[in-house]
């Protein structure tokens, strides 16, 4: 770590404790401050809300590098604030600044918990128990992300623990759409002391169902709405993906990346070969996959899925999970038509997903690791989102 980001870090974290929750943007507070502040977390009054007789609100996480935003209201990150390698915050979560434009603009999924099921089921039916169990078809002829009202567009009942804890709980009745039993849901973001954004989940159910919940931040390591993702360097701990169809239905075959445009085993720029002549990226008119995460034979705990680096801002976010696989989706469907925080937009490929899952379509797939959740069982994983800088 170099004199000037430890000077900076010392300056951010007096400035954290002495703005209170009445966050100022730091430039006005030190105007003398050695680097030029670029972020800041957004207005809390603007998520004070009443959402279908629920109250929303913002919920504000910090230790003395790092902070972040996260609503109840579909439980997600609004705004995450880390030094880049000159120890300028940057908000590297896309999210608006009001809860009015999250609801108006629910399918764009920025910072939600989403659930029952992350991604795709296919044709929107599953068997369970001897019943086929029918769902929305939100995407296509498929189920997407819970349905036309999943879990990232519900209201959870948030408890702030602490300075860098809140627990968010949300209970999905038996039938929900189109999913059996009533599902207690608890996930927990922790800031910790190491820089990192941890994501805990916890469920259990009273019938047996399925579920598969994930985390839908898009990222941009040089601050939300500056450009293109496509410079940024990824590496991803996979030596295998789930290959689909046309409409992003796993094929059931898990078939390894190497001499593919998926190999990102070694770091490489995700804009290399994102339209390359495959046909792969041509149904995911760009990356859209989920990767098989290493792992030696039955271990369950934390891996290291992927290391992403922001070619501009310097800054390297770890990711590791508990879950089987991971969804790179490099942001193909956004089209800048949605206003960010900060007066930025949504271009195209601004952002990436890293949604740490179960592989799509499980439920339909007896060959991939079982989705399933019976009542007595707790559901149970983790996910956590570290962040440093590195200069190469
Ligand atoms: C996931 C899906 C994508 C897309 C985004 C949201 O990553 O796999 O196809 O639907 O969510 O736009």
């Amino acid at each position: 770590m170099n004199k000037r980001f430890l000077f900076f870090t010392a300056c951010f974290a007096s400035l954290l404790v002495s703005c209170g929750g009445n966050e100022k943007p730091a430039a006005e507070v030190n105007k003398d401050s050695v680097v030029a502040v670029s972020a800041t977390l957004p207005d809390a009054n603007s998520f004070h809300d009443t959402v279908g007789g629920q109250p929303t609100a913002l919920y504000i996480l910090k230790n003395k590098n790092v902070s972040a935003a996260i609503t109840n209201y579909g439980a997600r990150v609004v705004s995450l604030i880390v030094p880049d390698k000159n120890g300028n915050p940057t908000d590297v979560a896309l999210g608006y600044d009001s809860i009015g434009k999250y609801i108006h603009q629910p399918e764009t999924y920025f910072g939600a918990i989403v659930g029952r099921y992350g991604n795709r089921i296919g044709k929107g039916q599953f068997k369970l128990g001897g019943k086929t169990y029918t769902l929305a078809r939100n995407n296509g002829p498929n189920s997407l992300h819970g349905g036309k009202k999943g879990f990232g567009s519900v209201v959870w009942t948030g408890k702030q623990v602490d300075d860098h804890t809140v627990e968010l709980s949300y209970l999905s009745k038996d039938g929900e759409e189109g999913y059996p039993g009533n599902l207690k849901v608890k996930v927990t973001y922790t800031l910790t002391d190491s820089n990192a954004l941890k994501i805990s989940y916890e469920a259990t159910t009273d019938k047996a169902t399925v579920l598969n919940l994930t985390n839908h931040t898009y990222f941009n390591l040089n601050g939300q709405g500056s450009g293109t993702i496509n410079n940024h360097e990824l590496r991803l701990n996979a030596g295998q993906y789930t290959p689909v169809d046309s409409t992003l239905i796993p094929t059931g075959k898990i078939e390894a990346v190497a001499n593919t445009p998926f190999d990102f085993r070694t770091p490489t720029v995700i804009g290399s070969r994102v339209d390359n002549d495959n046909i792969q990226l041509k149904y995911g008119k760009g990356y859209d996959h989920n990767f098989v995460i290493n792992r030696t034979a039955g271990d369950k705990g934390l891996a290291l899925a992927a290391t992403v680096r922001g070619d501009l801002s310097g800054i390297v976010m770890n990711v590791y999970t508990e879950e089987p696989g991971v969804q790179f989706y490099g942001g193909n469907f956004m089209e800048g038509t949605n206003p960010l925080k900060n007066g930025k937009r949504d271009d195209h490929r601004s952002a990436f997903c890293l949604e740490t899952q179960h592989y799509p379509d499980s439920p339909n797939q007896p060959g991939f690791p079982s989705t399933e959740l019976k009542p007595g069982q707790t559901y149970q994983t983790s996910t956590v989102y570290q962040f440093g800088t590195a200069t190469k």
